[in-house]
């Protein structure tokens, strides 16, 4: 596996991988990987010729007071994992390659980063939107791949990739759950064994549209009543969102007859965790 930690390096990797290659797929991660990215990285290597990762953790992305600095960093064991993968070049800039002294461009992400964790996280969407910009830019994949966890992410990024007119496709892979439920996340591990226990709700909540759903509701607000009703029984557990929207708006719907996004944020202690379902047209 290639190591390339500036982006001249990784243009350099990226001309050889595609003269030698037919196609590049990019998983963009922030570490701490997990069987969800390794999923990701499976996907990639499944639809390109050759994949690159990238680890960056990206301050712009936190706000003020959230956990850059606590949040879990582990260069080697992810080297390792990647390699093992198959992954053909790691792209590993530093803060001062992704972000050089006196750059004052931004992505804006409008409206729609100020939805769901764009509410919570004011600026969150436009540290997002930028460093995947720069990585699109510097790696020039032809596919981009994204898990399905980070929804409202994917409907901010999906929109800049259509206005922007970035060639790369954008692919969203599936939710990765450990065996019972809990949605995999790098931030898991913050959690404490009662805290680890309470984080089911999350998966448990989602649980329990899905059967609502299965048996004829179609009424955003008796879904979103459930989600709430599902957390109320949980003292140790402080919602962020729990709630009903269009998968590409991100804004409330009344009804899920023509597909829906249920999306959950909730803080178990001090660890803030989301996790969502995706609801299809119903026939
Ligand atoms: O989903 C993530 O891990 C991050 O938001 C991403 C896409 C790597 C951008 O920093």
């Amino acid at each position: 596996m290639l190591l390339c930690q500036t982006a001249a390096e990784m243009h350099d990797a990226y001309r050889a991988l595609r003269n030698a290659e037919h196609t590049l797929g990019l998983v963009p991660t922030m570490g701490a990987l997990h069987a969800g990215h390794l999923s990701l990285i499976s996907i990639a290597r499944t639809q390109n010729d050759a994949v690159v990762a990238s680890i960056f953790v990206n301050p712009i992305q936190f706000g003020p007071g959230e956990d850059y600095e606590a949040y879990p960093r582990d260069f080697d064991a992810d080297y390792s994992k990647l390699e093992s993968a198959g992954v053909h070049a790691l792209f590993a800039p530093s803060v001062a390659e992704m972000l050089p002294r006196g750059n004052t461009t931004f992505v804006d992400t409008g409206e729609l980063g100020t939805r769901l964790d764009g509410a919570s996280r004011p600026g969150h969407f436009r540290g997002v939107a930028t460093i995947v910009a720069r990585l699109l830019h510097i790696v020039q994949p032809d596919r981009a791949y994204f898990g399905q966890k980070d929804a409202a992410q994917i409907a901010v990024l999906r929109r800049m990739v259509r206005d922007l007119n970035f060639p790369a496709h954008l692919i969203v892979c599936p939710i990765v759950r450990e065996s019972d439920g809990l949605a995999l996340s790098s931030r898991n591990r913050y959690l404490a064994p009662d805290e680890r226990r309470s984080a089911l709700i999350l998966s448990r909540a989602l649980n329990a549209v899905q059967q609502l759903v299965e048996q004829g509701e179609t009424r955003g607000e008796a879904l979103r009543a459930s989600l709430l009703n599902t957390f109320a029984t949980d003292p140790l557990v402080r919602v962020d969102y729990a709630t009903v929207v269009d998968p590409d708006t991100l804004l409330p719907l009344d009804d899920i007859s023509h597909g829906a996004l249920i999306a959950v944020a909730a803080w178990i202690g001090t660890t803030r965790l989301i996790d969502n379902l995706l609801l299809p047209t119903r026939a």
